[in-house]
């Protein structure tokens, strides 16, 4: 995990002000390692050193996870005028300071998201060259034919002259219209531009994985799960589209609860 500066993570993780984090470490109040630490400006790594506060390590020293199965008519932001935001679903105890969604779903899509307040693990998520598969489940207009796939795979251009990134796509065995698409990078829209550019219309679009993280089967809309930081790292690692799609046909009727569909 990146370092953090001291001072902050009193601040993301402890209900003190700033001006009350400057005289606890005043007061030689924080030890790091079993070493008393009075500068704020400090940088830690709150995994692998054991940071306290009057003698009682800090709660959840490590970074929050958590896996929200989003509804419709959320947005994905931490802040928002007109809409509610995914922040809004949490449970009052998982709403810790810096948390944000790590993506973005738009206000009509469903499923998978992962707030954190690890910027970096956000970063390594999102970047376009960390790769990380995105998989979708996706109701269309019109089946998503082999020809359509096809073109995916090679690398579709959007009617604006955007060039995408090479995507898998692969209709659902026996229901009409569903199809899962994984896609390697994150463009505004992009799955449902990638359709429209194929003379197809999406209807529905439910995220179910993240690399190898899934949106657990039971887990219903608007409800989340709080998972280790670790796991999320490792999960980011694994995950191919095979498997993604016969975890879907296997488990489909839960996701289209799920979906609230
Ligand atoms: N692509 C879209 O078009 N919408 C989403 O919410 C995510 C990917």
């Amino acid at each position: 995990m990146a370092l953090i500066r001291l001072d902050k993570l009193l601040s993301n993780r402890t209900s003190h002000s700033r001006s009350e984090i400057k005289g606890v470490l005043k007061k030689g109040c924080v030890r790091v390692d079993g070493v008393t630490e009075c500068r704020g400006d400090c940088k830690v790594d709150p995994d692998v050193q054991e940071i306290t506060l009057n003698g009682k390590p800090l709660v959840g020293q490590s970074h929050v996870c958590i896996i929200l199965n989003k509804p419709q008519g959320y947005i994905c932001a931490t802040e928002d005028r007109m809409h509610k935001t995914v922040l809004d679903l949490l449970p009052k105890e998982l709403r810790v300071k810096g948390l944000f969604p790590a993506g973005r779903l738009d206000v009509d899509s469903t499923g998978l998201v992962l707030l954190t307040d690890d910027g970096d693990l956000a970063h390594r998520m999102l970047a376009p060259k960390s790769h990380v598969p995105k998989y979708y489940l996706v109701k269309l207009t019109r089946p998503c034919r082999p020809e359509d796939a096809a073109r995916l795979a090679q690398g579709l251009e959007l009617g604006d002259g955007t060039k995408c990134l090479p995507a898998e796509a692969k209709a659902l065995e026996g229901v009409k219209n569903y199809a899962l698409i994984c896609l390697h990078e994150g463009k505004y829209h992009q799955v449902k531009h990638m359709f429209a550019a194929l003379g197809n219309h999406v209807e529905t679009l439910h995220r179910v994985a993240v690399g190898g993280m899934f949106l657990p089967e039971k887990l219903g809309s608007g409800a989340c799960i709080e998972v280790l930081h670790k796991d999320v790292e490792n999960m980011l690692k694994s995950g191919n589209f095979g498997s993604v799609y016969e975890r879907i046909v296997t488990n489909f009727s839960s996701y289209l609860i799920n979906a609230g569909q």
